[in-house]
């Protein structure tokens, strides 16, 4: 289990001293913060408060955030908890942890391209929809670039390892859809405000691209439905098109999904003539081997039995595992 999720066989300090070790490298603050709270008995004692699920060391901070004004530190967090308790409670309650990385398309752009084209693109638990613009973006694979249709949309660079299937441009997407639980909706500010929150203090790059991934969303908004992944996939896959290569995707969800809920899950979408690539973290995929724990990174499944390659968490870098025909 990784990034925002909690790990359910760990106690809640531990899964803040896990995050800190995530945060290593890429947000001091966060890696500092995460390892105080774990510690600190005042703010554990308000966590245990909270259902499980809102237990998450992203969602605290981001809240912590939202509230602030600005990114929380031990003493700053110490005192939102102490004075507005109550206030701190129910906006974990309202919001979930919900980022939405535009540079995460760059991960999964290599196993897309090589499918028939036309695509049908589903991908469950979009958040406000920004990974569901794959050809709105441009990318640079170390070098190799391919022209996205929005020259204002971000280039995502992404470090390649192995012998990564580079695409020579970007499929034909004749159709997409998304689907979340809480559909965030890129039109609104406090929306959008919530997902700048949930960027790690620090990653200034992710705050740019985030912010230029939302412009680029507004000119054309993705649907995203609201629903959820253990009932309602079926019926939004019979609305896709015929004609069209149907791929249902996911991206950093399942590890907030219930292990038996995963179970139930992978028979639906073996159920439905689709092409499924998740991208999780090692062991949340039930039946995908490569189950190892490892910090920030994820494993680009196909079909929920091959690994194809291993991702960063936030898209920066893809190691292709075997030959490019994988
Ligand atoms: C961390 S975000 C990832 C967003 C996007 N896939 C990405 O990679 O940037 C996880 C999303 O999954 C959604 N989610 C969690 N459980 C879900 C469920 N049972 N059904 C639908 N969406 C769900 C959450 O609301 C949230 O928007």
């Amino acid at each position: 289990m990784a990034i925002g999720g909690l790990d359910p066989r760990l106690g809640t300090a531990e899964n803040y001293r896990v995050f800190g070790r995530e945060a290593r490298g890429r947000s001091p603050v966060y890696e500092s913060l995460a390892a105080s709270v774990a510690d600190d008995g005042l703010i554990l004692g308000f966590l245990a408060g909270l259902p499980r699920p809102k237990r998450q060391p992203n969602l605290l901070f981001a809240a912590a955030r939202y509230l602030l004004g600005a990114p929380p530190g031990i003493g700053t967090l110490r005192s939102l908890v102490r004075q507005h308790e109550a206030e701190l409670a129910q906006l974990m309650l309202a919001r979930r942890t919900q980022t939405n990385e535009p540079a995460r398309c760059a991960t999964l752009l290599p196993a897309l391209a090589r499918l028939p084209e036309p695509l049908a693109l589903i991908e469950v638990g979009a958040s406000a929809g920004l990974t569901l613009l794959f050809d709105r973006y441009s990318y640079d694979y170390d070098g190799h670039l391919v022209a996205g249709s929005d020259p204002e949309a971000p280039t995502l660079r992404c470090a390649v390892r192995g012998p990564v299937p580079r695409p020579a441009r970007l499929p034909v997407i004749a159709w997409r859809a998304g689907l979340d639980l809480n559909p965030l909706d890129v039109t609104r500010d406090d929306d959008v405000h919530w997902l700048s929150c949930l960027v790690w203090p620090g990653e200034s790059d992710r705050e740019q691209r985030l912010a230029a991934a939302v412009a680029a969303a507004r000119r054309d908004p993705p649907p995203v439905y609201r629903g959820d992944l253990r009932t309602d996939l079926p019926a939004l896959a019979a609305q896709a098109p015929a004609g069209a290569t149907l791929v249902v995707f996911h991206s950093a969800v399942l590890a907030y999904v219930a292990a038996g809920d995963r179970e139930r899950f992978a028979r639906t979408i073996r159920g439905l003539a689709a092409v499924w690539l998740s991208n999780e973290a090692p062991g949340v995929v039930p039946g995908l081997p490569l189950t190892d724990f490892r910090e920030m990174t994820f494993v680009l499944g196909h079909g929920g039995r091959t690994p194809l390659a291993l991702a960063d968490g936030h898209g920066t870098w893809l190691h292709w595992l075997g030959d490019a025909d994988t």
